[in-house]
């Protein structure tokens, strides 16, 4: 069994941003520049902005945090997105979600300019990475697809199934899987909550990619020997007897799990580094491309 460890791996990639920024800074150039927009004060999103703009600190990318109060309207919030489409100085910004639940969420995605669209949220972006075409891949899926790469798993011809569906993680995923090219060449089964046979699949499976958010959803009986394992899942559980009042978990049970499969990602220190790394990797992009 070996360890997909994102940790290091995202550690390699800011390195090689690191190096880039660097060269850009000696020919003059202008250094990439990511903002991230945070409405109210969500625990987890605070932190992850947080460690965004750190990274972009660590790794000579300019940052701007815009922390707006939970009970900013849609409108303000539109006004903002419109400010940082309209400011030459911002190379690709980010709006952190989940937003207050009177935002509509898709309404402030679709205002987002598709070439600041780091995120690859906006329908432009999601539809180009559906076609293979060159754009912005979210940071989760990118940051999958990089892990296998780098550990040169072999996804050609396997049965990658893929559990969840939703717009940022399920759903890219399962198209990448399936796309011409390595990683991919993958035959894809997307399972969801309306699945009724799941067992039945993932026990098929060479490859299962869990993104569903239950704590230890995925049991060692669910899955064939020598299985890849990639656990998407973040799940905080309360637990008082931890400094922060809480653990972090994922969906798999990794003690149990592990043990039979080839490769698997932990949590913490799999997926969830790489996405920021990711998100790095596309900036610097962005920056790039509005220089050509
Ligand atoms: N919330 C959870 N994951 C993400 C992400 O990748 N980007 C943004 N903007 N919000 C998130």
């Amino acid at each position: 069994m070996e360890i997909l460890d994102g940790k290091k791996v995202s550690n390699q990639i800011k390195e090689e941003i690191t190096v880039e920024v660097a060269q850009m800074k000696e020919r003059g150039e202008k250094v990439p520049h990511l903002a991230a927009v945070l409405v109210g004060n969500d625990g987890a999103s605070l932190t992850y902005v947080g460690s965004k703009v750190r990274s972009c600190k660590k790794i000579g990318f300019e940052s701007t945090l815009i922390h707006l109060p939970e009970e900013t309207t849609e409108e303000d919030l539109l006004k903002q997105v419109h400010q940082l489409n309209n400011d030459p100085a911002i190379d690709g910004y980010i709006v952190q979600l989940p937003l207050p639940k009177h935002i509509d969420e898709e309404k402030v995605l679709m205002a987002v300019d598709p070439d600041k669209d780091v995120d690859g949220f906006h329908p432009t972006n999601f539809g180009k990475m559906a076609l293979d075409m060159e754009t912005f891949i979210s940071a989760t899926p990118f940051g999958i697809m990089e892990l296998l790469k780098r550990y040169k798993v072999d996804t050609e011809g396997k049965h990658t199934v893929v559990i969840g569906r939703s717009h940022i993680v399920g759903r890219p995923i399962s198209i990448l899987m399936s796309q011409k090219g390595n990683p991919g060449n993958s035959t894809v089964t997307l399972a969801h909550s309306r699945t009724k046979n799941l067992k039945e699949l993932t026990l098929q499976a060479d490859i299962v990619i869990s993104a569903l958010g239950v704590p230890k959803f995925l049991k060692a009986d669910m899955v064939k020997d020598g299985v890849t394992i990639i656990d998407v899942g973040i799940t905080r559980v309360p637990d008082e007897s931890k400094e922060k009042g809480y653990y972090i978990t994922g969906d798999v049970d990794f003690e149990n799990v592990s043990k039979k499969a080839s490769y698997i990602t932990p949590v913490p220190g799999g997926v969830g580094p790489m996405t920021i790394a990711m998100l790095l990797k596309n900036t610097l992009l962005a920056r790039e491309r509005h220089n050509a």
